[in-house]
């Protein structure tokens, strides 16, 4: 019996001790001091791609994570980050904190890749290491929130929703959206009379390519008539490149936009992601490029970022930048990139015109050609989230619930068994 009392009074103690409570009736009853509502965890794309995992049919496919997928269904590697990371760990380094704004050659080297050797706005351009371009965005909306006094930023509908909630958690609460979406295709006139109507110096966020969730990018053409109502506008311009690439082959191509932003003569903040491109996703390895007015604006901005990362997280890690900075001043490297994202690029090219020929032998139709016209590691279809729940249920075909396909996760074993899935979910009544 004591040794049941002594039980009762372990646990007890226990209880009262436990640092975080989630409950109200712990809050009432032990007056804690951390006690959170309880709130239902992020949905993550991750979550799919473990039920893809345990689902044991024989035909399936895992077209939903954001990654590059190879033709064996293996996570793809480059070959050029694996050798950066030998010759950095190969060499010894210093131990101490690095900067705030992260490794001095890594910042130099990145916007010159950004911008291109010599270009006339390299002395008022300044890049910053960030945890992925998500780290980059959510230095973004600590500085509107922070140091712009703008608590609205407006995205593309539809739009990657994780933006939805970096900007609030940084301070920017209120998300509006622009059209960008008409019938599978990029709606410029939607967009660009959204623009126009907005409230001068508006904040509104743009991805330069491979467009996440629909892979419709405006054209270069487009862009330009994009730029002049920026312009007008004087709108506030978050630019997000996360995918440069995929699209030709080529990053730096792919990152066109940017500079046809800043030959405007517009400011520019670009939050860009090596995740992707480089097949870096657990190293967190990003930047934030600003293309400033003149050097005085640029100076204020810097001591603004260098504050919010020194009191967000103090600084920023050392390897994953000291990688992409050996590849970025190596010019074999840089061409073994160029190459490897040249060989993706043409096979994700080649899976979307598989896919598109696959659907038209299972029921030809119109709606299928918007795939042909999306470009990047993405197309998007128009499913409900009644028909995605029938793909993985009767088909063991994984998309994501807002009709994103990731092509790379397609190859010769698995596209014709996609192609009859979507073609049987839609064809039904
Ligand atoms: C459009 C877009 N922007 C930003 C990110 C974040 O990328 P990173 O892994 O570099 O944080 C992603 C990741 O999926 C994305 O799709």
């Amino acid at each position: 019996m004591r040794k049941f009392l002594r039980g009762i009074k372990a646990l007890q103690l226990c209880r009262e001790t436990r640092l975080f409570d989630c409950t109200n009736r712990g809050q009432q009853k032990l007056g804690m001091a951390f006690v959170f509502p309880r709130t239902n965890p992020p949905v993550l794309p991750h979550e799919a791609l473990e039920k893809y995992r345990r689902d044991d049919a024989k035909l399936k496919a895992n077209l939903t994570v954001g990654t590059y997928w190879n033709e064996r269904e293996k996570l793809h590697a480059f070959e050029t980050a694996r050798e950066a990371r030998r010759i950095v760990h190969s060499r010894v380094h210093c131990h101490n904190y690095p900067h705030q704004g992260g490794n001095e050659d890594f910042r130099r080297l990145v916007t010159e890749f950004v911008l291109g050797k010599g270009h006339p706005a390299l002395g008022r351009s300044s890049s910053f290491q960030s945890l992925g371009a998500g780290g980059a965005l959510s230095i973004v909306g600590h500085l509107l929130s922070k140091y712009m006094a703008c608590d609205t930023i407006f995205l593309s509908s539809p739009h990657w929703p994780t933006y939805a909630k970096i900007f609030p958690l940084a301070g920017v609460t209120n998300i509006g959206h622009y059209r960008y979406l008409k019938n599978g295709a990029f709606d410029l006139d939607g967009m660009l009379e959204d623009l126009l109507a907005l409230d001068c110096r508006s904040a509104v966020l743009l991805q330069v390519c491979c467009h996440n969730p629909t892979g419709c990018d405006p054209t270069i053409e487009d862009w330009k008539k994009i730029v002049a109502i920026v312009q007008e506008k004087k709108h506030r311009v978050i630019l997000d490149a996360a995918y440069h690439g995929y699209v030709s082959g080529d990053p730096f191509a792919d990152l066109e936009p940017v500079r046809i932003f800043v030959d405007a003569g517009l400011d520019v903040l670009l939050c860009q992601s090596f995740s992707k491109n480089l097949t870096m996703y657990s190293d967190r390895i990003g930047s934030l490029t600003v293309v400033a007015s003149d050097t005085e604006a640029l100076q204020a901005i810097e001591a603004a970022v260098f504050t919010i990362v020194y009191h967000s997280y103090v600084a920023p890690p050392r390897d994953p930048a000291l990688i992409i900075a050996t590849i970025l001043g190596d010019t074999q490297l840089r061409d073994l990139w160029f190459e490897e994202l040249r060989q993706a690029s043409d096979r994700l090219q080649k899976n979307r015109r598989r896919l598109y020929d696959a659907l038209m032998r299972e029921l030809p139709s119109e709606r299928w050609e918007r795939i042909l016209h999306q470009k990047g590691l993405y197309c998007s279809v128009d499913v409900d989230l009644n028909d995605v729940q029938k793909l993985q249920e009767r088909y063991s075909v994984y998309i994501l619930a807002n009709g994103r396909i990731n092509l790379s996760g397609l190859n010769e074993g698995n596209i014709s068994h996609a192609a009859r899935a979507l073609a049987g979910v839609v064809s039904e009544i």
